[in-house]
């Protein structure tokens, strides 16, 4: 007999309240309810006689609605249950996401994902299993507030039918660390999760958020054997959405209509691409001179050393960041499960750019439910040329370091 304290299950027990497991056995008996309440109501629909066929003259009329109104709905026509849980409605594919790794970045992301209700299903992993549990169990509450989702903790195996796994597992930046010094032990992390995730969903898209992204997307790449096409890091899309944000401050203007882009590395290396941020099409120069704002190179500077800072500067005060990033990720899994063809920035194995070849770093990229489908190649003033290429210099030597260098040939 089942123990109960106070007329409640304890927690943690394991039928009814406990937490959701990778199967989601109570999302399942939900929707196995849905389905047989469907099923009994459209049987009595059936039976019952003021229900007719479309055009039938002798039916009774049982109410004075229009005609158009007695059409009857798709589920009585067809049989089907028309309350199931339906795949995305612009692309008819499942929208199914898996977030490896449910700390503040991968949690925030699930719960900006859940509050969308672009995901029909998402589920968590993470090493420390009850911390994933905890996050389902939470993030489930809220769904009465937001969209049908199925919430539930559970294991690699778990990939399989995920339109997009998000890894966002790792250890994070400690203050004053910088990115590349977190790789040695965050490659590692990844070595023993990617073919994992490979295995599992080998059909599916791999965006990687952790740190450093650049260095863990080219591992990615190669330990998922993947096409380069399906594995991506989220890059510079924080980087690019500050400086939209620092510059739209400057210029006073909505940052949405701020168009500039920070490529190369995610990281201390990364390039602000003055030479072509506009607004409204009006280069930056242009856009200051008629409206009597000032330009200098001091400003520059400062706008894009509060970009490239801005991490250290948040981590220094609240230990880690993770709502912007999670917003980045966010527009990412839009972009994909909405087959959106959008350009962000985003990190992905580079070939034959400036001189940049087998090293993975931010370009503005178009991405579609296909993963990636080009790399747009910005025509850079020799300066941001230089930049890139350094940036590009400093993720081999990393790659190298860490033997993930691809053989020659
Ligand atoms: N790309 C970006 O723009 C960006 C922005 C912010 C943070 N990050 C990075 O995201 C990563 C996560 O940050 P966070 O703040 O969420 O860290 P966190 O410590 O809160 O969460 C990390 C989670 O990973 C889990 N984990 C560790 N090893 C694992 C393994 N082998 N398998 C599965 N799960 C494992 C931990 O249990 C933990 O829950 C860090 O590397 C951080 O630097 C990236």
């Amino acid at each position: 007999m089942e123990s109960l304290i106070g007329g409640r299950r304890p927690f943690g027990a394991p039928r009814g309240l406990g937490p959701p497991t990778k199967t989601c056995p109570a999302a399942q008996s939900r929707e196995a309810m849905r389905r047989d309440n469907w099923r009994a109501k459209a049987a009595s629909a059936c039976n019952d006689a003021s229900v007719t066929e479309p055009g039938d003259p002798t039916a009774p009329q049982t109410t004075d609605r229009p005609a158009s109104a007695a059409t009857p709905r798709r589920g009585r026509q067809t049989g089907e249950p028309s309350m199931a849980r339906e795949p995305d409605y612009h692309t008819g594919r499942p929208t199914k996401v898996a977030i490896v790794g449910t700390g503040m970045v991968g949690s925030t992301f699930a719960y900006t994902l859940m509050l969308s209700g672009i995901a029909s299903e998402i589920v968590l992993i993470d090493a420390n299993h009850k911390r994933a549990e905890g996050e389902a169990m939470d993030l489930n509450h809220a769904v009465p507030f937001a969209h049908p989702t199925k919430i539930c903790a559970g294991d690699y195996s778990d990939c399989q039918g995920a339109a997009i796994t998000v890894i966002s597992a790792g250890v994070g930046q400690q203050p004053g660390e910088t990115r590349l010094e977190l790789v040695r032990r965050n490659a590692a992390i990844f070595r023993g999760i990617v073919p994992k995730i490979a295995e599992a969903n080998p059909e599916g898209i791999i965006v990687v958020a952790t740190n450093p992204v650049d260095v863990l997307t080219y591992i990615t790449v190669k330990e998922s054997g993947l096409s380069p096409q399906r594995v991506f890091g989220s890059g510079t899309i924080l980087d690019t959405a500050r400086f939209r944000y620092m510059l739209s401050e400057h210029l006073g203007v909505d940052p949405r209509s701020v168009h500039a882009f920070i490529i190369g590395e995610h990281g201390d290396s990364e390039v602000p691409v003055w030479s072509l941020a506009n607004v409204a099409g009006m280069r930056l120069p242009s856009f200051c001179a008629e409206n009597g704002i000032p330009l200098s190179p001091d400003t520059m500077e400062r706008i894009f050393s509060q970009t490239r800072d801005a991490a250290y500067e948040i981590i220094s005060r609240k230990g880690a960041t993770y709502y912007a990033v999670a917003a980045g990720l966010m527009r990412i899994a839009e972009a994909i499960l909405r087959d959106q063809n959008t350009v962000l920035s985003i990190s992905s194995l580079i070939t034959d750019y400036y001189g940049i070849d087998d090293v993975c770093l931010s370009l503005p990229t178009v991405v579609s439910r296909r993963g990636i489908e080009r790399v747009l190649r910005l025509d850079l003033s020799p300066k941001e040329a230089r930049g890139v290429r350094s940036s590009a210099k400093v993720l081999r030597a990393t790659i190298e370091s860490l033997g993930a260098a691809s053989n020659p040939g």
